[in-house]
């Protein structure tokens, strides 16, 4: 059984434990495990060239941990509860049992199709059971996951498919999203043009919508595993072998392959999932993420069912067939625990609490907010409406490549502050530094969020470029881990998310490079430069604010007709989810003297705070600041 903290003198003492005593203190975790071969050191680490080990020489399969481990105790157990999109198409509930046969049986489809232990596979599918399964096939066998969100766009699925040299890609023919169908397989089609080594494509009929299958590499999932046994013995693996890349935008354009291993990564999920929700054996458990996420993968996946958690996996989203879906899908399948993001309530909480008070929400018992900062308003509505005043919100502070939560409250047991993520977990040692990297002691500070000791669940590597992890997150503050992000530490000593301070954005939940949209952004024709930052949006957080300079050619095209194409372009680079939400042709972008693109003064204007611009005196050009603020050409997407 993993160790519980269940009171506040329990948490504080856990973690004075883990701090005095980090080793002890995550052996003592570890022993929950079942091992092949038990660890021979604990730690071994170094921030400054990064190379950190956990349980250094243990042998383990991560799936022996969720399903022969516990089988015999709940076996019967429901392990996912699926629901579809449509709610009046029947959904799918695996026991533990059922869910380990279809494991075993896609690992050993997987060994048939020639996966090895190391090799890559990206499974780039809908929020179905058989992404799960796909996952956790992978994991029996040792090989290394790459889950791309399947709403990225056939370039970027390339790109990720390219960097982490996958030779096997796992897809649908569609997905069902609200009242739409969307094709997937033609997405892959059209990635793979550009992705040579990939030689076969396992296609599970999800929609029956047509696709073209080459003879050759494609072959259906239903004909895949026809005939083929439930059982398969799990790899042995080494505590340090890499168990899935999940590619992440940094302020550089490429995204990054944020690599996890074994053992840690499994220490850490379970023991966070266990007690950040206090979750018990009879509870089930809904987060709404998606599995194309770390919070999917933490926290949909691995964390809950190391723990033997009921799962409800929702294929769909909040608005459909009605507003009410959320809560309908609580009072149908009785959830207990209830996981979202910020944006998902306040887009809700424009329907008022009608459609919550249609449904019987008493079930509940623990809600949580991930992705992105929660506002007072939706952390009160949250708390009020959905939790009626009776459930714990655990506000989860963490990132794709801490692997799992890393500030939270923990539920019932952490004293919550609205928009606060409270406290660090047991083991988990912040640090807070100004922009030179000088520590902020005490009460009352706000600087820029660093850890300074290792912890299980960290990235150990981006693929296949260490020098670029290294760069992108210890070079910073050296010695220490710098997450991005911009942190406050009010006088009762609780930690409040201000947001990223990097030139990252953070989109409805969805982390963005701002470089990242300017390279899709530049990729049109007719555009010589841009320039993106956010913008505070009511829904979605931050929204993305593009400046673009156009060609001279531009004058003779109708300028509706350039903002369509230039959203077309971002959608066809990235996904939908990077399309800008306003646009502004601008005949030049404020420059330093150097060149660089002043993005402060860009960032203010965004924000309708033209009069505090700061220091403009270095500016190339004064007059393209007045330009801009100017504004004529500011047009909105609809
Ligand atoms: O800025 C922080 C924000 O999301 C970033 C991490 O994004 P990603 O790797 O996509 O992982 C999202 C899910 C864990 C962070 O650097 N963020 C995440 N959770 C919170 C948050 N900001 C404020 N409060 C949170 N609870």
């Amino acid at each position: 059984m993993i160790p519980k903290i269940n009171t506040l003198s329990g948490y504080l003492y856990e973690y004075q434990k883990s701090v005095t005593n980090p080793e002890a203190f995550w052996e003592n975790i570890a022993q929950s495990f079942y091992w092949r071969k038990k660890w021979d050191k604990v730690l071994e680490w170094d921030f400054v060239n990064l190379d950190v080990k956990w349980f250094v020489n243990g042998k383990l399969n991560i799936t022996e941990n969720i399903f022969e481990k516990n089988l015999f105790i709940f076996g019967d157990k429901p392990a996912i509860v699926w629901e579809p999109n449509n709610p009046s198409e029947p959904g799918v509930t695996l026991t533990y049992r059922q869910l380990y046969e279809k494991v075993c049986q896609f690992a050993n489809v997987l060994v048939q199709n020639g996966v090895k232990k190391g090799d890559r596979v990206c499974i780039y599918m809908p929020m179905v059971p058989e992404a799960a399964v796909a996952m956790l096939a992978c994991a029996r066998i040792g090989a290394v996951h790459s889950v791309v969100f399947a709403g990225f766009s056939a370039n970027s699925l390339a790109d990720r498919i390219n960097d982490a040299e996958v030779r096997v890609v796992l897809t649908s023919d569609g997905n069902f999203r609200g009242p739409k169908s969307i094709p997937v397989k033609a997405v892959v089609d059209e990635a793979l043009e550009s992705c040579p080594l990939v030689d076969r494509v396992i296609v599970l009929k999800r929609t029956s919508m047509a696709v073209t299958m080459k003879p050759g590499r494609d072959v259906w999932w239903h004909d895949a595993v026809r005939g083929v046994p439930a059982d398969n013995k799990a790899t042995e693996m080494d505590a340090e072998d890499n168990l899935f890349v999940l590619y992440t935008s940094g302020s550089t354009g490429k995204p990054k392959g944020v690599v996890h291993t074994t053992g840690g990564y499994m220490v850490y999920t379970a023991y966070t999932f266990a007690n950040v929700f206090q979750y018990d054996s009879d509870d089930v458990y809904f987060c709404t993420a998606d599995v194309g996420w770390v919070t999917g993968h933490s926290y949909i996946v691995y964390g809950p069912l190391l723990n033997g958690a009921t799962v409800v996996m929702f294929e769909g989203v909040p608005n459909y067939p009605g507003v009410d879906r959320f809560w309908d899908i609580i009072e149908k399948h009785k959830v207990t625990h209830f996981y979202t993001a910020p944006t998902a309530l306040r887009s809700l909480m424009g329907y008022g609490t009608e459609p919550i008070e249609r449904h019987d929400l008493r079930s509940l018992k623990v809600l949580g907010s991930v992705g992105e900062p929660i506002n007072e308003e939706a952390w009160q509505w949250y708390y009020t409406h959905v939790g009626k005043g009776n459930c714990p919100i655990v506000d989860t502070w963490w990132q794709t490549e801490t692997g799992g939560i890393m500030v939270s409250p923990i539920a019932g047991v952490t004293p919550t502050k609205p928009a606060y993520a409270t406290l660090p977990l047991p083991g988990v040692q912040l640090m807070i530094v100004d922009n030179e990297g000088n520590e902020l002691k005490g009460n009352n500070v706000e600087g820029n969020l660093c850890i300074k000791f290792p912890w299980p669940g960290m990235l150990r590597t981006t693929y296949g470029d260490h020098q670029r992890c290294i760069n992108t997150y210890f070079a910073t503050y050296k010695g220490l881990y710098f997450t991005g992000d911009g942190v406050k530490r009010d006088a009762d000593g609780y930690y409040r998310i201000l947001g990223r301070v990097d030139d990252v954005i953070n989109v409805s939940g969805h982390r963005l490079g701002t470089a990242e949209v300017e390279n899709a952004i530049n990729s049109h024709p007719l555009v010589l430069e841009s320039a993106v930052v956010g913008f505070p949006h009511d829904v979605k957080g931050q929204g993305i604010y593009a400046y673009v300079v156009l060609d001279a050619a531009s004058k003779t095209h109708d300028p509706e007709k350039i903002k369509d194409s230039l959203l077309a372009a971002v959608t066809k680079v990235i996904g939908p989810i990077a399309k800008p939400d306003k646009i502004q042709v601008v005949s030049g972008l404020p420059k330093t003297r150097s060149g660089k693109i002043m993005r402060r003064i860009l960032r203010k204007i965004a924000e309708g705070d033209a009069t505090s611009l700061g220091d403009t005196s270095t500016l190339l050009d004064p007059g393209v600041v007045q330009e801009i603020i100017g504004g004529a050409l500011v047009r909105v997407k609809a």
